[in-house]
């Protein structure tokens, strides 16, 4: 039995959804904390591919799959989700998939304002997936967001979206030019919505805390990355959730005394969708070659992924702030085929070395990457089942980013099915 959680270190799409899946095998239940419909989570078993957004990636593996009163869920997503699986011969069943009742709900009038919002701010804009995550965000702060179990109740419900609406509407005719919604429309669509997910609508602490109580392991699964964090990523080119791994606690309503490991999952280079500084960017060749050999395309909004070496001041970071006891590397197999590889190992400003990861986002952007150079690898290695098929170049590689990091590289990820993996110590024991 161990309680796992697992975080991006990077600014997400790190590949956590296949990794979470892998792991999910030992699991008992796979928790999503944070984040909402930002998130696209790819898997792929047996050459078929899933991309969850709101469901978590546990539920390809059968288990009980929860979404957690951090995550802000759009019903009318969910829902479709739910159908996408479903069609695919997946079990979304009430057994198998829970929503914590305090979760907070994404409205049309949150997606309205996210989209008017960035095309007001023109070139200042954050690059957002457009999903309303940080105006649903901002009404759960404020106190007047409305949650599952304000929707369960139809009379609070519609006496709460009367009143917020109205703000909305002034808000979105008067500041932002966009055009009023109605209130009918979003009450009858909502009613609906909440007539066909209440089967599935717990009070998800209370079930934690019992499984927890009956020695069931437990994954909870990270969605964006640790540079995304509200608080600790490059603000305010973030997203409006923590994601860092003690979310995990405050956003599946469990206490950190039970949590037994942090995996961190790292991308063999480092990518990066929407605005904001990347000091190790490529914006040459190579950038291009890993964009395309990566396939680096959000598997959200289907944006052109920024890419650039590995970082390793990202992820001296992430291991601190999420107290990471293990790294899981991934994509390792896209680096193949170039003649050397560079890893970052610190920033340079204004001609001195940082200590710090700068909070400042003026300093980030005017940093240039110190960078290491290292042998590259011809061979292809998405075939590699254990540390002994890799290439010496490839394992100095993994070497180094356990030196610079202080943290040891659990997992290896070689392509992106679930059995092209180097499992070389589970974070679940010897289960
Ligand atoms: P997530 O948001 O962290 O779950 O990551 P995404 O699913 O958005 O992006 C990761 C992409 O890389 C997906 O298309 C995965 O199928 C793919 N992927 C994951 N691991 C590997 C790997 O080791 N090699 C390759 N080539 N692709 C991978
Ligand atoms: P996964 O879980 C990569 C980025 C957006 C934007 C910023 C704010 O798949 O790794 P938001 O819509 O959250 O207000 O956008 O955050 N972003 C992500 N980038 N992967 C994600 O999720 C992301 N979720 C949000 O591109 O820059
Ligand atoms: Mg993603």
């Amino acid at each position: 039995m161990a309680n796992i959680v697992i975080v991006g270190t990077q600014w997400g799409d790190e590949g956590k959804g296949k990794i979470v899946d892998l792991l999910s095998e030992h699991a008992d239940i796979v928790v999503r904390f944070q984040g909402g419909n930002n998130a696209g989570h790819t898997m792929v078993v047996n050459g078929r591919q899933f991309i969850s957004h709101l469901v978590p990636s546990g539920i390809l593996q059968k288990k009980i799959c929860a979404i957690g009163n951090g995550v802000v869920v759009d019903p009318e997503v969910l829902i479709e989700e739910m159908t996408y699986l479903e069609e695919k011969g997946i079990d979304i069943g009430p057994e198998l998939l829970k929503i914590s009742d305090k979760a907070h709900l994404i409205m049309p009038y949150h997606r309205a304002i996210d989209i008017a919002r960035e095309n007001k701010k023109g070139d200042r804009k954050i690059g957002t997936t457009g999903r309303g995550i940080g105006p649903c965000y901002e009404d759960k702060a404020a106190r007047r967001g409305i949650r599952f179990v304000e929707l369960l109740d139809t009379e609070l419900f519609t006496e709460m979206l009367a009143e917020t609406l109205d703000e909305k509407n002034f808000y979105l005719t008067h500041y932002l030019n966009g055009t009023p919604l109605s209130f009918d429309d979003i009450r009858d669509r909502y009613l609906g919505y909440a007539e066909r997910l209440a089967p599935h609508i717990i009070h998800l602490s209370t079930f934690l805390s019992e499984a927890i109580g009956s020695r069931s392991s437990i994954l909870f699964e990270g969605a964006q990355g640790t540079h995304l964090d509200i608080d600790h990523g490059t603000y305010p080119f973030v997203t409006s959730s923590n994601t860092v791994s003690a979310n995990a606690c405050s956003g599946s309503g469990i206490g950190p005394k039970v949590i037994d490991g942090v995996i961190g999952v790292v991308k063999a280079y480092t990518t990066r969708v929407g605005q904001g500084p990347f000091p190790c960017e490529l914006l040459d060749e190579i950038g291009d070659r890993i964009q395309q050999t990566g396939c680096e395309f959000g598997a959200t909004t289907g944006r052109k992924r920024r890419c650039g070496w590995l970082d390793t001041v990202l992820l001296t970071n992430a291991a601190r702030l999420n107290s990471l006891t293990g790294l899981a590397i991934t994509k390792l197999d896209v680096l193949g085929g170039l003649d050397s590889l560079c890893i970052c190992t610190g920033y340079e400003y204004r001609g001195k070395r940082l200590s710090d990861f700068p909070s400042n986002l003026k300093v980030l952007a005017e940093c240039t990457p110190i960078l290491e150079t290292l042998p590259g690898w011809k061979s292809d290695i998405s075939g590699a089942r254990t540390l002994s098929d890799l290439p010496d170049e490839a394992l100095a590689y993994i070497h180094r980013i356990e030196t610079l990091t202080g943290i040891p590289v659990q997992i290896v990820s070689v392509g992106p099915g679930r059995d092209q993996t180097i499992v070389i110590e589970h974070p679940f024991g010897s289960k």
